[in-house]
């Protein structure tokens, strides 16, 4: 079977395998004439996941909008149009693209990110389909790959992390072609390890769909928190970019021990539709911006997206939600620094 009815055959399950990797391109020649990565500090990009509602599946309307038109006022700000976007999967909800030439496409991606400042590259799988992106060049989506930025001093590898999901494996959709249940969760580990282990890169950033920890409505997924935290504390790598929670929350795991993982978790799923439920509680009042995991930072149950800017020796992460300053002021800023020396040998 051609690859493109392959993908056809996945129905509502695409939602979820889109969500898995989020992908950009594999190397910057991938990318094709028309786009040029950066091969020199400072990077800056956009992480937005969990979006693809457009605005008309509710009777208030979503804010995929909203949030897109907050993206394009960074980009026109001082900080510049971003270099790419990195899109943390489940992407074009709620059934994910059912063929290569759904309108969903145009109408939940090409018209909603419409604006000049995000006219660069994107990451979001059918979507896996290179077809795709003769309808619109920005689009690049891989499950599994590496890219590596700044002359290598930066490593990003887009970790597919659905089929560590039980729900997803055994949900309905789970069995269709493609689906979850022909991947193998150990697999995609062994292959973050070798990639790890092989990066000699000052920067190494997992960008995946599930977060290892999480206030919001799923929580913590505890296979990816094994897994994550054997390697971050081998291989020292030093961000976690997710979604999956349709929120914004930076986490910071760092145990005293200098044996223990250190590493910050930024989820990004508030591309589209916040949840209803998910956060803490204030005052016994159910409360959008109390964060309950202990390693939160900073949280918040709304919409918006992060803008990020990478340098030598520091990531400054700024969050932008709706629900604050309309979107224009960042409401948290997280200040990162580069680990400068590589993990200690546990072997
Ligand atoms: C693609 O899927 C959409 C939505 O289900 C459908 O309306 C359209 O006819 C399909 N196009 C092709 C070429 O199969
Ligand atoms: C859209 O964002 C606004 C402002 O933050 C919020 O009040 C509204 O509830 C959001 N809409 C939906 C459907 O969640
Ligand atoms: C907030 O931003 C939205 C989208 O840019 C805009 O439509 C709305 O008018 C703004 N509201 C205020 C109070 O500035």
């Amino acid at each position: 079977m051609p690859r493109s009815l392959a993908a056809a055959a996945r129905p509502p399950l695409l939602v979820l395998m889109c969500a898995q990797a989020m992908l950009v391109g594999v190397a910057a020649q991938a990318f094709g004439a028309k786009v040029t990565l950066p091969q020199t500090y400072p990077l800056r990009f956009f992480v937005v996941g969990d979006w693809g509602r457009a605005n008309d599946e509710h009777p208030n309307g979503y804010n995929q909008t909203r949030v897109a038109q907050m993206m394009a006022k960074k980009a026109n700000s001082a900080y510049g149009k971003p270099h790419f976007v990195l899109s943390t999967g489940d992407n074009f909800y709620s059934f994910g693209l059912r063929n290569l030439s759904d309108h969903w496409f145009t109408q939940k991606f090409t018209n909603i990110y419409k604006a000049p400042g995000l006219q660069v590259p994107c990451s979001p799988l059918y979507q896996l389909d290179p077809a795709l992106r003769k309808r619109d060049w920005r689009w690049h989506a891989f499950r599994n790959r590496k890219l590596s930025l700044a002359g290598g001093k930066v490593d990003f590898f887009f970790w597919d992390t659905t089929p560590s999901d039980v729900y997803s494996f055994y949900s309905c959709w789970g069995g269709f072609k493609g689906g979850v249940r022909s991947q193998s969760w150990p697999n995609n580990v062994v292959w973050l390890q070798n990639q790890l282990a092989a990066s000699k890169a000052s920067w190494k950033l997992i960008v995946a769909h599930h977060p290892p920890l999480s206030s919001g409505y799923h929580g913590v997924n505890p296979e990816v928190q094994v897994a994550v935290e054997a390697l971050v504390r081998k291989y020292r790598a030093q961000v976690y970019f997710a979604g999956h929670d349709h929120n914004l929350e930076h986490l910071h795991y760092c145990d005293s021990s200098f044996y223990e993982p250190n590493y910050h978790i930024i989820v990004s799923g508030g591309g589209s539709r916040r949840y209803t439920k998910g956060f803490g509680t204030s005052n016994g009042k159910p409360s959008d911006y109390y964060p309950t995991d202990p390693s939160s930072v900073w949280g918040a149950l709304t919409d918006g997206f992060v803008a990020v800017t990478l340098k030598a020796q520091e990531m400054v992460v700024q969050f932008y939600s709706t629900d604050f300053k309309n979107g224009t002021t960042a409401v948290h800023v997280a200040r990162i620094p580069r680990l400068l020396k590589p993990g200690p040998d546990l072997d």
